[in-house]
């Protein structure tokens, strides 16, 4: 933003419509790069030491982003909004000029009402988002930029508000019911009757419910309609059975449609019980929960939702029935997803602030996920200073009464890391108390609070790294045998059966289901994710995933570590561990037995086995039957690589992305453990957006096309390109290796209604006009210094008016040029003049026009000017319409 000086600069500074600097719609960016939404341009830098741990030593800064809206003329008249679904991490939002929003978090969406600044046809509406990634509102990698979706709705003049139905089914007197809540708005310049209409329909497509209503609305005014409606007997939505409803919301005036939401929501009841922790429809439920950040390996926070998809089905996998968003709200079709795959979400808020904006981020985050059956816990913080003093109390108590008055139907709680013993504290003011770590604490709160429900908010703490069987401090490597922890936390043995063995303590919300960028807490340079997933930074299995996995899920489970490739350490005992659920386990090497052991779910069992080649097999009994079977071999060296897809098809719709994995293998076809080689890949019908391998000490860029195996494994997460259909195909070589290559099926899709950006142009605003002379008038005159009067201000596009006198108007615009037209020059265009006219550049004639009717004017526009004064001089007769009845721009040529 420049510096404002001289008068005539800073009145004009201080009116609607004219911000300076790159926030004006004339900015130059014509020499600007073109990027994609979503976009986290801190994924696109190299780690540095210089920068911030927490951040993964990734680059941050002030990412400004510029796009030019066409909005047709067909949409005059209609309600124009701008969704911004997540920014990092503030955000100031300008249209046609006008600061028009102020984002202060880094995680909800933002509603703005463009309606009264827009313009239609072809005046393009500049939209400019300035993202301030140097503001940070987390202690883990946040991304940088537009990172979510951001969306234009258009909507009837009388409309459903966003977010704007709750319909969240509740039971009660032993009936099923929805109550129904829908917020209408109304721009029409008169009050409105409509009809406001709900149906519930079930999944086979059948009307199960009606409600109808109808409703006055105000001018410019809210009105919120209640009703009701009974259902009998719904299919219950549980984790087991995802039975979603759909409720369609019309709103109709004389039978015609004006506008419809559909949203969806489930059957379910909840309780936390005091003594017996969580029930889902009555039935108990321990919740085996992961936090989780929102990152993936590659692309940082803009996580396509292919990719959201496989971490979500991997937790899922893992045997996870929840979740926990920390820190903060997550994107939109996560909810929809954990209503589809059947998790329970506590959902959490970011900014611990009661005062108003930071209210209305509480306020969204109820209103805009209250519908979803999944969301069982509104969580107000996560481990604030202030937790166990009256202020931390004051704070909270306002924020759940803002929650409860939107939501009576889930319990509020707060992540509490010390405090609740206080004699006024947070907790006192939710209605779960949310234990972070302190697992000794649990018994004594539940002894001295018997009545108060509680679970764990957040445990373990667990360090492992992916594939490493050896601790290997100088070069911050964590053996995967479960037992390196935080000194706040737990191994995930110690913390599972802590929590496990406690009834009362309604589940686990193991830090966490993956890795993430930043706090490679214990330790920093050159690490720079994290060590305490269950899963690595790309969603493969550390062996807490299958230690987990054995303890959460009822099918058998029956997993070895470590590998088997130990070259050099013959005869050398090596611990092998059992991840399973058998009730006896019993460990081979190459056909000889070390032992049948006894298996405990919680701390598992373990062997030394003296190492010598070949294969290692565990037999696993329940009710003293075989009830699984593990092998693992040495292998040979690698000769081969290997590409798995996640899924087997992709939709071309240019968004659809999904992660490879690839793999080294021996002659015989066997994953190969320890191969490091880098690797290059090749897309050809797609794009390469990220890389990763799930080393935290890994240094190298994340984006390009070659990424180092890491103890076997690295990923590539190829898009789509829009428009296309047929094959995708993936290599990924190597020296010495047979190129792995993988056909992938591309779908005709769908394609996404969006606006593509415009060539770089240069609308040509801030015209004066001259008030009439007799004479004609000096194309060099300028509105005078401080004079702000005599000559009017004009928008060019505006219908002609009839002079009230005859003689000569001036009108003068003057500006910077863009560079691309002052090293190449450009074409100038007046989309329609009215009457005639001559135009000038800094006095010399261009052009001319000698009709009199409306019609279009363009001549070229010379290179080699910096700044320019255009003037049009136009003739003008008494009662004849005249003027500049089309907007004015100029084209960069390319
Ligand atoms: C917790 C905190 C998490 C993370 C974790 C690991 O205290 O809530 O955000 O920082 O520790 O260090």
């Amino acid at each position: 933003m420049p510096t404002v000086r001289g008068h005539g600069s800073t009145y004009a500074n201080a009116k609607a419509g004219m911000a300076g600097g790159a926030a004006a719609p004339d900015f130059d960016d014509s020499e600007w790069g073109s990027v994609t939404l979503p976009h986290d341009f801190a994924s696109f830098q190299l780690p540095e030491e210089s920068a911030n741990v927490s951040q993964g030593y990734r680059k941050r800064g002030i990412g400004w982003y510029r796009s030019l809206i066409r909005l047709d003329e067909a949409d005059h008249g209609k309600h124009i909004e701008l969704q911004l679904d997540g920014i990092s991490t503030l955000a100031t939002v300008w249209f046609n000029g006008s600061q028009v929003g102020h984002v202060w978090s880094g995680y909800n969406s933002v509603y703005i009402d463009l309606t009264p600044f827009a313009t239609y046809g072809e005046a393009l509406n500049s939209l400019v988002i300035r993202a301030d990634a140097v503001a940070m509102q987390g202690w883990w990698y946040e991304g940088a930029g537009i990172y979510r979706n951001t969306w234009l709705v258009k909507r009837e003049q009388v409309h459903i508000v966003t977010d704007g139905v709750f319909a969240h089914p509740v039971f009660a007197d032993g009936r099923w019911s929805i109550p129904l809540e829908v917020t209408l708005y109304n721009i029409r310049k008169r009050a409105q009757q409509v009809q406001v209409e709900s149906v519930l329909i079930d999944a086979a497509g059948k009307t199960v419910a009606r409600f109808s209503a109808p409703a006055e609305v105000g001018v410019l005014a809210r009105q919120v309609v209640n009703g009701s409606m009974r259902v009998d007997s719904p299919n219950l939505w549980s984790l087991e059975e995802r039975n979603l409803y759909s409720v369609r919301t019309r709103v109709l005036q004389d039978g015609k449609l004006l506008d419809e939401v559909t949203t969806r929501c489930g059957f379910r009841t909840q309780r936390f019980d005091p003594e017996r922790g969580f029930f889902l429809n009555d039935q108990h439920v321990k919740l085996q929960g992961v936090c989780i950040h929102q990152d993936h390996a590659g692309v940082g926070v803009a996580v396509p939702y292919g990719v959201l998809d496989y971490r979500l089905r991997r937790l899922k996998e893992l045997g996870v029935n929840a979740i926990r968003c920390a820190h903060n709200a997550q994107d939109k079709r996560f909810y929809e997803l954990c209503d589809e795959l059947g998790f329970l979400v506590m959902d959490e808020n970011r900014m611990f602030n009661p005062a108003p904006e930071h209210m209305e981020e509480l306020i969204w985050l109820v209103r805009c996920h209250r519908n979803h059956p999944s969301i069982i816990l509104w969580s107000v913080f996560n481990e604030e200073p202030s937790q166990g003093t009256e202020q931390g109390y004051e704070m909270v108590r306002r924020m759940t009464a803002a929650v409860r008055a939107l939501d009576t139907s889930r319990p509020t709680t707060a992540a509490m890391n010390f405090g609740q013993f206080e004699p006024v504290n947070a907790a006192q003011a939710v209605d779960v108390a949310g234990f972070n770590y302190q697992y000794p604490s649990y018994e004594a709160f539940h002894q001295k609070f018997p009545n108060v429900p509680m679970t764990s908010s957040e445990d373990v703490c667990g360090y492992q790294t992916r594939g490493a069987y050896l601790t290997v401090p100088e070069k911050h490597i964590f053996a995967s045998y479960d037992d390196d922890a935080a000194s706040w936390g737990t191994t995930h043995r110690v913390g599972w059966k802590a929590i496990a063995e406690k009834p009362y303590v309604a589940g686990a919300f193991v830090w966490t289901g993956f890795d993430y960028h930043g706090e490679p807490s214990p330790y920093e340079w050159p690490s720079n994710s994290s060590f305490f997933g269950i899963m690595d930074l790309c969603g493969f299995e550390k062996n807490a995933f299958w230690l987990h996995q054995a303890q959460w899920r009822k099918e058998p489970v029956l997993q070895l570590a470590p590998h088997w490739n130990w070259a050099g350490r013959e005869g050398q005992p090596i611990m092998v561990m059992a991840l399973h659920n058998m009730d006896e386990v019993e460990v081979f090497l190459n056909g000889r037995s070390y032992g049948r052991q006894k298996g405990d779910i919680y701390e598992m069992n373990r062997w030394q086995v003296p190492y010598a080649p070949g294969k290692l097999s565990a037999v696993g009994y329940r009710g003293g039957k075989v009830a699984k079977r593990f092998e693992i071999e040495t292998t040979g060296e690698p000769v081969a690589l290997k590409l798995t897809p996640d899924r087997g098809f992709m939709l071309g719709d240019g968004l659809d992305a999904q992660p490879f994995k690839v793999e080294a293998l021996d002659a015989k076809g066997r994953h190969v453990p320890l191969a490091q080689h880098q690797i290059v890949f090749k897309a050809d019908g797609g794009d390469i957006i990220g890389l990763g391998n799930g080393d935290p000490n890994d240094i190298t860029s994340e984006k390009g096309d070659t990424r180092a195996l890491f103890n076997g494994l690295a990923q590539v997460i190829v898009q789509t390109r829009e428009g296309t259909a047929g094959t995708l195909k993936l290599s990924a070589s190597a020296p010495g290796l047979k190129t792995g290559v993988l056909h992938v099926d591309v779908r005709k899709a769908q394609p996404w209604a969006y606006q593509a950006t415009s060539q770089p142009v240069q609308s040509i605003g801030g015209w004066r006009s001259s008030p009439v002379d007799p004479a004609p008038i000096d194309p060099n005159l300028r509105a005078g210094g401080t004079d702000m009067n005599s000559w009017g201000w004009i928008t060019p596009g505006t219908k002609a008016k009839p002079a009230e006198q005859t003689g000569y108007v001036l009108y003068a615009a003057e500006g910077w040029l863009f560079s691309r037209v002052r090293k190449h020059g450009g074409r100038l265009e007046f989309v329609e003049v009215t009457g005639p006219c001559q135009v000038f550049i800094d006095g010399r004639k261009i052009g001319e026009k000698t009709t009199d009717a409306p019609g279009p004017l363009q001549m070229a526009f010379p290179p080699g000017l910096d700044k320019f004064r255009v003037s049009v001089l136009c003739p003008v007769k008494a009662g004849q319409a005249h003027g500049l009845s089309g907007v004015v721009r100029l084209w960069s040529i390319s």
